[in-house]
């Protein structure tokens, strides 16, 4: 360890945790592509603890459906990741978006495993990172969060929403979407389902559900997506 650099802890990794492959290729694929953020949540991945897993109880999420035709719809920038994510399959423990607010609009549309974070299989109080997925032609409106957020797309194509603009444009799969803290984003999807990997990091990963809040884009001045 460099004079200075004491932030970094050292652990090694656990190659009997099945979910060990995902993390080592999502830790490689963010360090190489997303910048700063890159190396800080890889850092931060690779200095997980080894005192896990917790075994969780798992329920049946509507929006599962979704998962094969998100899988299908990869490409070649996200190949390893895909793989690493049809592998662990089985185990992810889907659930659902359970602020009231947010709820009612994606039932059904919407879920969410997650993989790392302080009620997931690999505990961590510091990182969230798991999966999003997302029907076709559904709108998860206007949020923001006390965390720090990547995005990556996994397999399918949507448009997404930052700061109160919509992108020209959708994201193919690879595509690196990066969120500051409390930065307002929203994501569409059209004839394609989203599968995405998130990283939360910072000082609001922790917060979870207390540091997130919905926008209201009519009283906001945020323009209609585009057609
Ligand atoms: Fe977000």
């Amino acid at each position: 360890m460099k004079a200075g650099s004491t932030s970094r802890r050292i652990a090694r990794p656990d190659r009997s945790d099945p979910h060990q492959p995902l993390l080592d290729i999502a830790a490689a694929f963010l360090r190489e592509r997303a910048g700063r953020a890159g190396l800080t949540v890889a850092d931060e991945i690779e200095g997980l603890s080894r005192a896990r897993l917790r075994t969780l109880s798992a329920r049946k999420e509507p929006a599962v459906a979704f998962l094969d035709p998100a899988l299908a719809r990869g490409a070649a920038a996200t190949a390893d990741l895909v793989g690493a994510v049809a592998a662990l399959r089985g185990r992810l423990i889907w659930r659902r978006p359970e602020a009231a607010a947010l709820g009612w609009r994606v039932a059904g549309r919407v879920a969410w495993a997650e993989i790392v974070g302080p009620a997931a299989p690999v505990p961590s109080d510091r990182l969230r990172l798991g999966l999003h997925l997302q029907g076709p032609r559904t709108l998860y409106p206007w949020h923001a969060h006390a965390a720090e957020e990547l995005y990556v797309t996994l397999g399918g194509i949507a448009w997404w929403g930052r700061s109160g603009d919509w992108a020209a444009r959708p994201d193919p799969p690879g595509a690196i979407r990066r969120h500051a803290a409390d930065e307002a984003h929203a994501i569409e999807t059209r004839p394609d389902p989203l599968l995405a990997l998130y990283v939360w990091w910072g000082a609001g990963a922790a917060a979870g559900a207390e540091g997130y809040r919905l926008h209201d884009p009519a009283t906001e001045g945020f323009p209609e997506r585009p057609a």
